[in-house]
């Protein structure tokens, strides 16, 4: 009886269990048994999991979260790691792994490969910041959850003449807020990869509210940094990503606009009471059920995962290239990444106004 290994790593996205289910369906027409470990490569050291079978997937594409678990375990953090997940796949009598996850579990699992473990990566983020796939899943859900918000946000903005300065996810990529800051009409959207300085955010604040346009949305993506201002220290996780969520982005910026407004004697009197107000998305883009075409991408990235198994093709990433579902370099796609070009930014940029 051929078996094999399955784990959600890093930060959930909806769409995993489509993935997980598109893999156990496959992999069951073959007659391969699938083991699904806990709470991604913290259940690959410990050899924490259980078996799947056809009745623990059935439908579960509708569900967020992961029903495996998972977690920002590193296995590259102990030296022993690689070769304890070794072990454990021999223990279990697993001839290889479907990783499920981003660019720090993909790394993993590409570390993995370099060692001769059979090892199959699907690409998950909500940031959608991977390359050799057109999308991620959890990417369009998150990005339809955003611009639900923003449109919320432009009623209540309108109401009382405020900035609101809206944060998104978006480590190090501003996919999300760019998609959604555009769908729902902001009037700036700052990204990493297009850096601004403080002045050309206040004075697109000030220029509308000087031609009558009294209320401004701002979309930040979390990984933005102001030109020419000082990196705040706030610390990492186990994979060294600096957590973004905690340095206070939309915070900051809210109280530098409201200030600078509130204190130019160029704006009149009314300026004083001039209001910016933050808000965090933060991790209400993760949750929650997956849209049809996360669950429709999870599902055929799965049963591709899947298919690559039967033929016992490792050492691949499935991916979303045009309309197709391919088998693409492992190693491109965790060195790489996948960041806005100047185009769609400059298309977003028209309505910066
Ligand atoms: O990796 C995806 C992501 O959602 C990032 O956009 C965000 O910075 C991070 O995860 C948040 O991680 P955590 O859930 O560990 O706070």
């Amino acid at each position: 009886m051929r078996k094999i290994g399955i784990l959600t790593g890093g930060g959930d996205c909806p769409g995993l269990n489509a993935v997980i289910r598109g893999v156990v369906e496959k992999c069951a027409v073959a007659g391969i048994e699938v083991f699904g470990f806990n709470d991604g490569w913290r259940g690959a050291l410990n050899a924490k999991g259980r078996w799947l079978n056809l009745s623990d997937v059935e439908g579960i594409q509708t569900l967020g979260g992961t029903i495996i678990g998972s977690s920002r375990t590193n296995v590259l953090a102990d030296p022993n790691g690689p070769s304890t997940v070794r072990d454990v796949l021999d223990a279990l009598d697993l001839e290889g792994l479907v990783a499920i996850g981003g660019d720090d579990t993909l790394g993993v699992a590409n570390e993995l490969r370099k060692m001769g473990i059979n090892v199959i990566g699907v690409p998950k983020t909500i940031d959608n910041d991977l390359s050799c796939t057109d999308y991620t899943f959890g990417f369009e859900t998150a990005a339809n959850i955003a611009m639900e918000a923003i449109d919320r946000l432009q009623t209540t903005a309108k109401a009382h003449s405020r900035c609101i300065v809206v944060e998104c996810m978006g480590r190090h990529t501003g996919w999300i807020a760019l998609q959604a800051g555009l769908a729902a009409n902001a009037h700036l959207v700052l990204i990493p990869e297009f850096p601004k300085s403080y002045d050309e955010i206040i004075s697109l604040v000030r220029r509308r509210y000087l031609r009558g346009d009294r209320h401004t949305i701002i979309v930040v993506a979390e990984g933005f940094e102001l030109l020419g201002a000082d990196e705040i220290d706030i610390g990492t996780d186990a994979f060294g990503n600096k957590l973004l969520l905690h340095k206070n982005l939309a915070k900051n910026l809210s109280d530098m606009i409201e200030n600078s407004m509130k204190s130019d004697p160029l704006l009149g009197n009314d300026a004083q009471y001039f209001e910016c107000r933050p808000v965090v998305l933060g991790h209400v883009q993760r949750g929650g059920a997956p849209c049809a075409f996360d669950r429709v991408l999870g599902t055929r990235l799965g049963i591709k995962a899947g298919e690559l198994v039967v033929q016992g093709d490792y050492g691949k990433m499935v991916a979303q290239v045009g309309t197709k579902i391919v088998a693409a370099d492992m190693d491109t796609a965790v060195t790489v990444r996948k960041v806005v070009d100047k185009e769609f930014y400059d298309a977003a940029a028209l309505y910066f106004k």
